[in-house]
This record gives C-alpha cells, sequence and structure tokens, in this order.
C-alpha cells in the first residue's frame, strides 16, 4: 500500500532546490507552477536552506517542506512517499554539486535520494558560474543524465552573481514551468508512429577549409525529435552540422553537405516509411560548381573573382513529390511577406504543412532559443506568442500526432 496522501486528480510537482543564489527564483517557479493548476512540493538540500529559509517555500506552497532525512512522522521513509508522490521531479536551480552526484547515483541528502527513488520524469535547471558549467565533468554529468532521459533546461548567458559572464544563469523561469508541464501533461500519442527529420544547416565546400553555409543551428529539428520520441514515436534525424548532442531516443544521420543530406533522407524515407516528414533543415540553395581538393591560394586572382554556383537538390521537393499517405511538414524562414511566401511553398513543395519564422528580428529563428511560429495549412493559419522553441515543438508534435 502507498503512503502517498496524493489524489487521484491533483497533478503534483516535486520541486527540488539546490543551494545557489538561484534559490530565490524557485520561489517565482512554484508560484508560475501552481497558477497553472499543479499541487508543488518542495524538497531541498541543507545548502539551499541557506539561501532561502523553508518557511518561505512553505508558506508559497502550503505543503510542507522536505529537506532532513527523517523529519516527517507520518512517513518515515520520506524519500519513497516523496518519490511516489511526484509526477514530475524538477530541479531548478540544480547546482553542480547535485548534478554530478545525480549522473554518479550518489543519495546523500533527501534531495538526491528521492532523485534515485522516484521513476517520475526528471527536469533539471542548471545555474551555476560559467567555468563550472564547462568543466568536463559537469558537462559529462549532464550528458548522463540526458542520455538516462532527464530533460535539461539549459542555462542561459549573461552576468552571473560571481561577476563572470558567460553561460550558467537559470533559464528564464517561464521556460522550466513549460518544460515542467509539458511533462506533467506528457502523452504518448506518437506511440507506433515514426518521422524522418532534417535539422541545421548545410555546408557546401569551395575547397578544404571554406564553405558556404548559415546561421541554423538545429535546434528546432532536435527539439522536435526530442519532443516525439519522448511521445513515443520513432525518429530518424538527418543533421547538417552542428554542436547539439543526439537528442534523446533518436537515430541520428550526420552529414555534411545538401546531397549527403539527399541521399541519407531518400535512405531513411524509405527504409523507414515515415508517418510524417518534417523538414527543418537550413539547406543552402547552391553549392559552388567546382570544390578544389586543395586549398585554394589567393594567388593572383586579383582584387575580384567570380565564384561559380550550381543549385543544390530540394530535399523536401523530391521525397513530397512521391509522399504517399506521409504528411509533409516544411519550414520557412522569411524577411517579408512570411505568410505569403510560407502558403507558396505548400503548393510548390506538395506539402500538407508549413511553419513559417520571421527572420527579419535577430533574435529570433536562427541560433535562438525562442521563436513565433505560423502554422500554415490549407484549413488557414495558426500564429503563435514568441515561446520556446521547446514549446513550439511540442505544439507542431501535438498538429503531427492528430494528422496522422
Ligand atoms: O536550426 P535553428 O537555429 O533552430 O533555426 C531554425 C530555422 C530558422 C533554420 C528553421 O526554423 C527554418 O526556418 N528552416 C527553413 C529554412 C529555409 O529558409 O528554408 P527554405 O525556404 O530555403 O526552404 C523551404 C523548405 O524546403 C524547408 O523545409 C527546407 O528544409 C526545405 N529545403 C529547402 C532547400 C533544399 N535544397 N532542400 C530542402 O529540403
Amino acid at each position: 500500500m502507498s503512503t502517498s496522501n496524493k489524489t487521484k486528480h491533483e497533478p503534483t510537482v516535486l520541486l527540488g532546490v539546490t543551494g545557489c543564489i538561484a534559490a530565490y527564483k524557485a520561489c517565482e517557479l512554484l508560484r508560475s507552477l501552481q497558477k497553472s493548476g499543479a499541487r508543488v512540493k518542495v524538497v531541498m538540500t541543507p545548502m539551499a536552506a541557506e539561501f532561502v529559509t523553508p518557511a518561505t517555500f512553505k508558506a508559497l506552497s502550503g505543503e510542507e517542506v522536505a529537506i532532513a532525512p527523517i523529519d516527517d512522522p507520518a512517513r518515515p521513509i520520506h524519500h519513497i512517499s516523496l518519490a511516489e508522490e511526484a509526477d514530475v521531479f524538477v530541479i531548478a536551480p540544480a547546482t553542480a554539486n547535485t548534478i554530478n552526484k545525480l549522473a554518479n547515483g550518489v543519495a546523500d541528502n533527501l534531495l538526491t535520494t528521492t532523485a534515485l527513488a522516484t521513476e517520475a520524469p526528471l527536469i533539471i535547471a542548471p545555474a551555476m558560474n560559467v567555468h563550472m558549467w564547462r568543466d568536463e565533468v559537469t558537462q559529462e554529468s549532464m550528458d548522463r543524465l540526458y542520455e538516462r532521459g532527464a530533460v535539461i533546461v539549459e542555462p542561459e548567458s549573461g552576468y552571473l552573481a560571481c561577476g563572470d559572464v558567460g553561460e550558467g544563469r537559470l533559464a528564464a523561469i517561464e521556460d522550466i514551468a513549460q518544460a515542467t508541464l509539458a511533462e506533467l501533461s506528457r502523452s504518448r500519442d506518437m506511440e507506433g508512429k515514426s518521422l524522418l527529420i532534417t535539422a541545421g544547416p548545410t555546408r557546401e565546400h569551395l575547397d578544404p577549409a571554406r564553405f558556404l553555409s548559415n546561421p541554423s543551428s538545429g535546434k528546432t529539428g532536435y527539439l522536435i525529435a526530442e519532443e516525439a520520441a519522448r511521445r513515443g514515436a520513432r525518429i530518424a534525424l538527418v543533421s547538417g552540422p552542428t554542436d547539439l548532442k543526439d537528442p534523446f531516443g533518436c537515430s541520428v544521420v550526420r552529414v555534411t553537405s545538401a546531397e549527403e543530406m539527399l541521399e541519407a533522407a531518400e535512405q531513411a524515407f524509405a527504409e523507414l516509411e515515415p508517418d510524417a516528414a518534417v523538414f527543418t533543415a537550413a539547406v543552402a540553395d547552391f553549392r559552388p560548381l567546382e570544390r578544389s581538393q586543395q586549398k585554394l591560394k589567393k594567388g593572383d586572382r586579383g582584387r575580384e573573382t567570380t565564384l561559380q554556383l550550381v543549385a543544390n537538390p530540394d530535399i523536401m521537393a523530391t521525397l513530397a513529390a512521391d509522399k504517399g499517405l506521409t504528411y509533409v511538414v516544411g519550414f520557412a524562414a522569411e524577411t517579408q511577406d512570411v505568410i505569403e511566401a510560407a502558403a507558396a511553398k505548400l503548393e510548390t513543395k506538395n506539402a500538407d504543412m508549413i511553419v513559417a519564422n520571421d527572420v527579419s528580428d535577430p533574435t529570433l529563428g536562427f541560433a535562438s532559443a525562442h521563436n513565433r511560429w505560423h502554422f500554415v495549412s490549407k484549413d488557414g493559419v495558426e500564429s503563435t506568442e514568441i515561446l520556446h522553441k521547446r514549446t513550439l515543438a511540442g505544439l507542431l508534435v501535438d498538429r503531427i500526432a492528430e494528422a496522422t
């Protein structure tokens, strides 16, 4: 018999708070989650209580705050009852110390013991000094936790409490709340379905040292792949060069050029017979007519020279031409007449939906964490707010789940 007193319809977020200056931001996260209808229970490390008192979290949550392994006579095995109560466990802020412990299964306080005991999805929002974040040990721990299925809400870059500038600042509270709520309501509605996704830029080499490309980071495609995989889909991701790790639960083929991307996508399409194909890649429209095997010298070219280009194959148009029952989603990055351009692509590329994004604002689109999308289909246009790309990925997968 469970010792949990959770009522059946009350979704419970267990909020883990660890000891760092950003601990006060957990109060705001708690409020944001409560406003969305979640019951929030707080578990703190002893060090976190040095930054924000348990009394603050108790007053805000209306729940006892868990901190000492044996502090609740009604629940003598406290870490197990907490672990069972949690529908989602979000650790925000998560320090390097706690992250490195979690990655190694160290359970030396109530928070880490509960993390080891729970079967609830784990969300980690790190916050620390930039050098601690970049440290090889921390990065290895992050990789391990991600590979085991944790959702990572990446820290932001900026001024840090210690005076340094760089990555390590806790992500925006709204982004952590959205990631937490997405886990709380996650369905397995993509179970049994398969998706082909292209992502990232392509590089079209002139010579071994130079190439034509664009600023796509791959984030959009990778987050769509991760979201669909977490909802049960089988994913083949064909990716151009990016710094990103393979998304959780996805099979990834890494390529460099548009021609290689076409070959890999055609192969995956034939093998997978996907229910949907999503083309987020920013494929270079042209490549140099000739690729030199040696680095080109400035030599005697003078001050002006001409580069001859040849059109690349259109990967999406090629696969969509013979798409059968596959639901085809294309992307369009535009700087003007965004909706009109997307509607035109719906026709020319034989797509079921084009996701248009306005990249005239340099803070949105390429390589940003946030974006605003317009879903353009024969049924009309639906526009989103500016949201984290993870949340946008969820909205797109909702539509794919419905359409396939
Ligand atoms: O990777 P991020 O940093 O997150 O950035 C995301 C993004 C801005 C790159 C992405 O959201 C996006 O908009 N991708 C499409 C970029 C674009 O302008 O595509 P396009 O208009 O050139 O092509 C339209 C569609 O055809 C796209 O789905 C594209 O993948 C596909 N295409 C285009 C050319 C080509 N040779 N092959 C293709 O498959």
